[in-house]
């Protein structure tokens, strides 16, 4: 397609549509060659090289962290513009700094003809087979538009995209993406770009190449404005501002959302928000004098591996933790860093004494990334081998440990003999999402543990001030407030009491589901695999551990006593009776519908019994997809799900009415 077209491209873009509409409308009559099921083009030999038009060219960048690197480019841009200190303040465009592969898109006549990657600024590379596979990249603009126009963005990875790929590539043994940023640039340079097309990338506009046709724009922020209406996402988290104190304030207030940001930035960016400024300030040794970029503390950086602990999670899970000389990362100071798992470390084959680079983005935790492998010490540790290392034994409570067929993880087997796996599991039964007892912190369970007081989560309702006021740091204040808070958790719900349960695979979502089917405590424990398996998202799995936790003696005493010590909620009927229509249907919603929301969708759905989940599996019944449907409807083809657009939709809606 890319090399030799047999037809031009907006031909083909207009004709695969319209083959995509109707197969949509008669499934019946898609054919596996059909081209709407190959999601890329064929891999490449290579990739050609493409000449910038207008050079791409990269922007100085601020090192300097504090307020002073904003200031000191207003100080040079005024100067340089010979602007005294009587003059008015110059207006300025604020932008996020994005960290992913930088793009040029060329449009001719409103169809996307070419992407390419910046390459040395004068050269890229032609990615336009994997580009093409971005949904949010328009292959056709808006409205009115230039007869040539190239958009310049950066083609990046959200972070939560980032982690499912990755827990799905650690779940299969495969091998996992560094950061996003590598995750963003390794799929556009990916030759294959069927490949490529299963990575979720999204794209951010901000700026312009070679335009013909459109003259009279003034000013950077139009230029934003004029990009939404052609269809390309710009970032909501642009603002112009006035003077250095502008610059200022939006480099601080965007530091303190960072975090919470969907997607990593390094930075921010300013740029002169006039056009014809921007022209007279030009440009030095190739950056831009009108534009900077304004750093933040590094999301990753090198430190040394001092050890390799094994920590022990709720489950019995066996967690490989790299101990680090404490590092700067991400804005704290990170001293431990997750290895994942057994399989993660080897494959990245990290050692004691290794150098490495440590990631903390978001509030996600920090892990080890990768070693340095050329700065290797001789004496560093040998290949990591979880077994050998703990000499087959849980650290904590020196029980057995396994590591089960097809799983990635291995587990001691000491239950709630484990006095580690005793800690988490009280730590997780007084979590804020269970029976949310506030004060009882981590140094507080570890004490009571230790000292032997609490081995059990009913043990919590056994303690009173003499037992408390003994222990390190608690005070009588402090001990009152913890009693009064642990006679508030008496009174729960189902859902909180079977999620504080801490029963493996059961969360949140499945412990509210599990509540609202079976209504009691009792009909819950009673119940047997199969029984339990008719809930639309319970598999075997999850049933499997809910029946073999009640089965348990140990854990069925546990509840007793709760249950003695007053722990209690409204019981009422299940919901197992009440058949609706699309009881026992998941369905998963992509793109929209021109006549009704999402969330009315989802409502509508709901009321007629049907589950409504966020991604596509096997489990799934339905895709219902609408228009810039995404990588949900690719996954959903991949997987033979039935997908319905908004006329089967409605005609779905529509039978239920009838039955
Ligand atoms: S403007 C002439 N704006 O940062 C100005 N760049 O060296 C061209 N980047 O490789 C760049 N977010 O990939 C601009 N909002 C933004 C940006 C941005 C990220 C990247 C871009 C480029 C590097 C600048």
């Amino acid at each position: 397609m890319l090399d030799s077209p047999l037809i031009p491209d907006a031909e083909y873009d207009k004709l695969f549509r319209e083959l995509q509409a109707l197969e949509e409308q008669y499934p019946e009559l898609r054919t596996p060659d059909s081209p709407t099921q190959r999601v890329g083009g064929k891999p490449l030999d290579a990739f050609q090289p493409v000449r910038h038009a207008v050079p791409m060219l990269s922007i100085r960048t601020e090192t300097d962290i504090s307020d002073q690197g904003a200031i000191a480019f207003d100080v040079r841009v005024r100067r340089e513009l010979g602007l005294s200190e009587n003059d008015p303040l110059i207006k300025y465009v604020c932008e996020l700094k994005f960290d992913g592969l930088a793009i040029n898109l060329r449009y001719e006549q409103g169809r996307l003809k070419q992407a390419a990657t910046r390459g040395d600024g004068e050269t890229g590379e032609d990615v336009t087979q994997n580009v093409r596979t971005i949904h949010q990249i328009p292959l056709s603009l808006q409205g009115d538009c230039p007869s040539i126009l190239e958009v310049r963005g950066e083609v990046y990875m959200a972070r939560r995209d980032f982690e499912r790929y990755n827990e799905r590539q650690r779940e299969q043994g495969l091998p996992t993406l560094v950061n996003p940023r590598n995750g963003a640039a390794g799929s556009i340079r990916q030759l294959d770009s069927a490949l490529a097309a299963r990575r979720p990338l999204k794209f951010f506009a901000y700026g312009l190449g070679e335009v013909q046709g459109w003259e009279w724009r003034t000013t950077h922020e139009e230029v934003l404005g004029q990009l939404g209406a052609w269809g390309f996402p710009v970032n909501r988290e642009h603002k112009v501002v006035q003077g250095a104190q502008g610059l200022v304030n939006f480099h601080r207030s965007i530091e303190a959302k960072r975090d919470q940001l969907p997607f990593d930035i390094d930075g921010v960016v300013y740029k002169v928000n006039s056009l014809a400024l921007q022209e007279k300030l030009g440009f030095v040794s190739r950056e831009p004098r009108w534009a900077v970029a304004h750093k933040y503390p590094a999301e990753e950086q090198v430190t040394v591996v001092r050890d390799i602990d094994i920590q022990v999670g709720r489950t019995g899970k066996l967690t490989p933790v790299a101990k680090l000389e404490p590092v700067f990362v991400g804005g704290t100071t990170v001293s431990n860093a997750t290895l994942h798992n057994e399989d993660e470390t080897r494959r990245k084959d990290v050692r004691v004494g290794d150098t490495v680079i440590v990631r903390r983005a978001g509030d996600v935790i920090p892990e080890v990334v990768a070693v340095v492998l050329d700065q290797r010490p001789t004496h560093a540790g040998e290949i990591f081998d979880l077994y050998k290392r703990l000499h087959g034994k849980c650290p904590v409570c020196g029980s057995a440990i396994v590591r089960e067929e097809g799983e990635a993880d291995w587990r001691c087997t000491g239950g709630l003999f484990c006095p580690a796996q005793r800690k988490q599991a009280l730590l997780h039964f007084a979590s804020r999402r269970a029976l949310d007892i506030e004060g009882l912190g981590d140094k507080l369970v570890e004490q009571l543990v230790e000292v032997g007081i609490v081995s059990t989560s009913a043990d919590l309702y056994k303690l009173g001030m003499s037992a408390l006021v003994d222990l390190e740091r608690m005070g009588a204040k402090s001990a009152l407030n913890l009693l009064d808070a642990i006679e508030h958790s008496k009174q729960t719900t189902l859902a909180r009491f079977i999620y504080a349960l801490g029963i493996r695979n059961v969360g949140e979502t499945t412990a509210k589901d599990l509540a609202r089917h079976f209504g009691s405590l009792d009909n819950l424990m009673t119940a047997d695999e199969a029984r339990l398996q008719q809930l639309p998202d319970v598999g075997p799995i999850v049933a499997q551990s809910v029946a073999a936790f009640f089965a348990e003696p140990h854990n069925r005493e546990v509840i007793f006593q709760l249950r003695a010590a007053g722990v209690q909620w409204a019981e009422h009927e299940g919901e197992p009776v009440r058949e609706l229509p699309l009881s026992g249907k998941t369905f998963v919603l992509t793109g929209t519908l021109p006549s009704m929301s999402r969330d009315e969708v989802k409502v509508t759905l709901e009321e007629r019994g049907a589950k409504v989940v966020g991604s596509v599996s096997k489990k799934t019944d339905y895709v219902v997809a609408g228009a810039e449907a995404g990588s949900k409807l690719d996954k959903a083809r991949e997987l033979n799900v039935t997908v319905l657009d908004e006329q089967q939709f409605t005609q779905l809606l529509k039978d239920c009415e009838s039955t």
